[in-house]
């Protein structure tokens, strides 16, 4: 009896002194298939004691199995720290040079535009790039033979469809909304003409129209109005200049013009010698205008402006051609952020 409790000790040591040889999960395996199955020496030394005792003494297994699962263990952990060795990604690398963008200053003054009239308590509109003729014409008292016409060469699509040439068919729109009630808003937008592209002039361009229609509205209101944006948008300090003009749509016009940012006022190629580069149209909104959309001109009275975005951008950031704004160059664009 004794003699089988020896002959498995000393198995124990043997096996246990193999297990502390294993290296890598061939041996691994190697160990579990020699030691570990039920054909193995040491399990039929157990059977043997088994029959004998009537009972299986376990020591010596359990420290077999103990020293595998050790070794297992100390295998797979080895295994995970090299894969993770292998697979290390360096987060000190310097990561690719993303430029960030910046915004058109077309939109920044364009947004600028709108927060300073919504500040006064207009209401912002929208109109359609493509407009009928008898809006962007006919309502403005342009009729078809008026040589109006020709002041805003235009780009038909068909003959009673084309790009707008102002933003002023929105006034009409507006009116015929409010079905002849006072009101005050502004209308952002894109506008197309025929025109020769200059430093100073484009194809397509954007203008904030505004219109206020109500009892009593005078040309001190459209002044006032005028001198406040202009202050607002360039400071105290611009020279800004107000001339008469002529707009079939309006009566009396005027135009407004702010010193040249290239020359500070004293004439250069950009504002053609004159020392002012113009911003806006403007006026008191003609009677006929106000009747075809549905007012009593004995009644109510109204002013309207259509502003250049571009150009107040131009003299606002001293932009020196107007084609900066659509050519998409990235050097110019990038000087350009949100404040
Ligand atoms: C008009 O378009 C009138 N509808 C403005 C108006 C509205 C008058 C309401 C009275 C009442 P004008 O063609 O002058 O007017 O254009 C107005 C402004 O748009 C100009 O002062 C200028 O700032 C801008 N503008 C006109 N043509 C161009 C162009 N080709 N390129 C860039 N900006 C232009």
């Amino acid at each position: 009896m004794s003699e089988i409790f020896s002959k498995v000790s000393e198995l124990k040591e043997k096996i246990l002194s193999e297990a502390s040889q294993i290296k890598d999960e061939v041996s691994l395996k190697a160990f579990q298939e020699k030691h570990m199955s039920k054909k193995s020496e040491l399990s039929q030394l157990m059977g043997e004691i088994r029959n004998l005792v009537g009972e299986e003494k376990n020591d010596a297994r359990n420290a077999v199995t103990s020293a595998f699962q050790a070794k297992q263990k100390e295998i797979q952990e080895a295994a995970i720290a090299r894969k993770l060795e292998r697979e290390k990604i360096d987060i000190t690398l310097p990561s690719y040079n993303y430029k960030m963008g910046g915004i058109n200053p077309f939109y920044l003054i364009q947004d600028e535009m709108i927060d300073i009239f919504v500040s006064m308590g207009y209401e912002v509109k929208e109109g359609p790039d493509v407009e009928t003729d008898y809006f962007n014409f006919e309502r403005m008292n342009i009729p078809a033979d008026h040589p109006a016409r020709e002041m805003q060469d235009s780009l038909y699509i068909n003959p009673t469809t084309l790009l707008r040439t102002h933003t002023s068919p929105e006034q009409a729109h507006a009116m015929d909304e409010k079905g002849g009630k006072p009101l005050m808003m502004i209308c952002p937008g894109k506008t197309y003409r025929r025109d020769d592209d200059d430093a100073t002039h484009s194809h397509q361009f954007g203008q904030v129209e505004g219109l206020v229609v109500g009892k009593g509205i005078t040309l001190a209101n459209l002044k006032a109005t005028l001198e406040l944006f202009v202050r607002k948008m360039f400071g105290e300090k611009r020279e800004v200049r107000f001339r008469g003009s002529y707009f079939p749509f309006t009566e009396p016009s005027v135009e407004v013009d702010i010193s040249c940012m290239n020359c500070g006022g004293k004439g250069c190629s950009m504002c053609k010698g004159t020392g002012f580069i113009e911003i806006l149209g403007a006026g008191m909104v003609h009677p006929n205008v106000l009747k075809m959309s549905g007012y009593d001109p004995e009644v109510y009275s109204g002013f309207a402006f259509g502003i250049g975005i571009e150009r107040v951008a131009m003299l606002r950031y001293g932009i020196d051609d107007i084609r900066k704004f659509y050519q998409g160059d990235v050097r110019f664009i990038e000087q350009f952020t949100r404040k």
